[in-house]
């Protein structure tokens, strides 16, 4: 069985024996440093004196005439993050923040992921294995990050995306088992977005008035390195906001219509978004890209994962007006005197450009997901996402389960194509779960037995399951077969162990999330994409 596997040996490093260090007691894990080893405010930056800045795009090594080839590198580099302080990060291509992959729907892209990390992390002294999840993409399980998919230091994978869904913002970033929070926090997240021709087509802002916006926290010690601290595995809480790696930015604008896709990439914070001026954000997009309408909200919360494409109009300020954007904070999400400000927008004067400057009422009719029904579903599941003895479990299970039992035990098993509800419980005061469900696309049908907020109003994979909340969805299983994870986008209770998955079709279908595509040794030979005959 299971020739090129890993070895059981491996699965004992992987699963196992991770999670028996976890049923110590917290006071006996090891913590790098606390939070009192934080650098002094005084080293901060003043609010909105940073330049904004959009990450970097990657450029594809190859373009055959069917297929994108990229190759991204993981590895460590010094950035100057805090002025004047150098700050190790770890990151795609060295890009804090990036490197953005633009996809056109029905261009297939393959991304060659090569672990160049240091072996061991040099402050936490843990193994720096890598899983890259696209998030939002409909990938093949074995090019899906599963999470015990592991690509360790001088290895590399190929990852195949299809790019056969809607237009709409992804992201791709660390999943490695038990690792993803320090992984992701050192940097390894950036965004990916994929364009199709009725997006294209709609007269809404693109191009340099399109604009990613990764939104997340940070803490940093004395020496201006990036702080850890889980607080015994409930969650981090920077005290440090940054903008696509930024702190506090500010950006110019002129005086029209700008969208924004706004990524909540924090490991552990939620924000509540609001402008200072108390002018609305226009929702023109969830996770699964357009809504079928606009709509229009002064306030709103943005759970970890989620992305939501907002468009600002700056036309009715003067040149020289200011408008921030304040973050009024979640419950159980720690703020600090720093946290309230995220970013400050600049008004410098009239558009140079007036092209997709508009709002059209109707934007996405035939958004798939919002098609779906409570009627539809065949079947209803419950998940409580409960801590249960310290440990954060997905119905009293964890991830420790998945691997002992060699990836077989599932949470749940729809066929191709069924519809279901799912049901999302979160019986605690005390914290709130964005929960993600990997492949698929939902629609929410309540909370609490409430309509969804409005600008939950469009296709979702990741939903914020707050306080003593049940959120129930409506999903349809596709478009593959095989195993996929549903997991507390928290990362820190990801980790610690939040991670379940079920599976889509039968047992078995040749796609094994762990052995059907595992990591080859590096170095990586040059020839990617040899195969296809090149235009490029
Ligand atoms: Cu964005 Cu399973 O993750
Ligand atoms: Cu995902
Ligand atoms: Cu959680």
């Amino acid at each position: 069985m299971h020739d090129n596997a890993l070895s059981r040996r491996d699965l004992m490093k992987y699963g196992v024996l991770a999670s028996a260090a976890l049923a110590l007691p917290f006071e006996r894990v090891v913590r790098a440093k606390t939070a009192s080893d934080r650098i002094a405010i005084s080293k901060f930056p003043k609010p909105f004196t940073v330049p904004f800045a959009v990450p970097p795009e990657a450029v594809p090594v190859k373009r055959s005439s069917t297929t994108d080839y990229y190759t991204v590198t993981m590895r460590s580099a010094m950035t100057e993050i805090l002025p004047g302080m150098k700050t190790e990060t770890w990151s795609y291509d060295g890009s804090f923040g990036g490197p953005t992959i633009r996809a056109t729907r029905g261009r297939p892209a393959v991304v060659r992921h090569v672990n160049a990390l240091p072996r061991v992390h040099p402050r936490l002294g843990y193994e720096s294995w890598t899983s890259v999840h696209l998030h939002g993409s409909a990938s093949l399980p074995e090019y899906d990050g599963y999470a015990s998919d592991v690509t360790r230091t001088g290895e590399y994978k190929d990852y195949h995306y299809p790019n056969s869904q809607d237009a709409r913002t992804l992201w791709y970033h660390d999943h490695g088992v038990h690792h993803t929070a320090e992984n992701a926090y050192m940097g390894l997240a950036a965004m990916y977005t994929m364009h199709d021709d009725l997006e294209q087509s709609l007269p809404i802002p693109h191009g340099r008035y399109d604009v990613p916006l990764i939104v997340r926290d940070a803490m940093f010690d004395r020496d201006g390195q990036l702080l850890y601290d889980d607080g015994g595995h409930s969650g981090i809480f920077g005290d440090v906001i940054l903008v696509n790696g930024r702190p506090w930015p500010v950006m110019k604008v002129e005086r029209r219509k700008y969208r924004f896709r706004i990524l909540n990439g924090s490991i552990s914070r939620g924000f509540r978004f609001q402008l200072s001026t108390g002018d609305p954000f226009v929702f023109i997009g969830t996770d699964a890209g357009l809504m079928p309408q606009p709509r229009s909200v002064t306030s709103y919360r943005h759970g970890i994962a989620e992305r939501y494409e907002v468009i600002i109009d700056f036309a009715k300020y003067k040149a020289g007006q200011r408008v921030v954007l304040k973050n009024l904070g979640v419950p159980n999400s720690e703020d600090f005197d720093t946290t309230g400000d995220v970013m400050a927008f600049d008004v410098v004067g009239d558009a140079t450009d007036l092209s997709g400057n508009a709002v059209p009422d109707v934007l996405n009719p035939n958004a798939p997901a919002m098609d779906l029904t409570a009627a539809m579903a065949r079947k209803t599941r419950k998940f409580e996402f409960i801590r249960k003895d310290g440990i954060w479990t997905v119905n009293g299970k964890t991830w420790a389960d998945v691997v002992a039992s060699d990836y077989e035990y599932v949470w749940a098993d729809p066929g191709l194509g069924d519809v279901e509800i799912w049901e999302f419980e979160n019986k605690s005061g005390g914290w709130w779960h964005p929960v993600h469900v990997h492949l698929v696309d939902f629609r929410i049908l309540d909370r609490n037995g409430k309509p969804p907020s409005p600008w939950e109003l469009g296709g979702k994979d990741t939903v914020y399951v707050g306080e003593n909340e049940t959120v129930r969805m409506v999903v349809k299983f596709g478009p593959n077969t095989g195993r996929y994870m549903i997991h507390c986008h928290n990362l820190v209770h990801e980790d610690h162990d939040m991670m379940a998955q079920f599976r889509v079709g039968p047992p078995a279908d040749g796609h094994h999330p762990v052995y059907a595509a595992p990591a080859s040794s590096g170095p990586a030979p040059t020839a990617l994409g040899d195969d296809d005959d090149s235009i490029g």
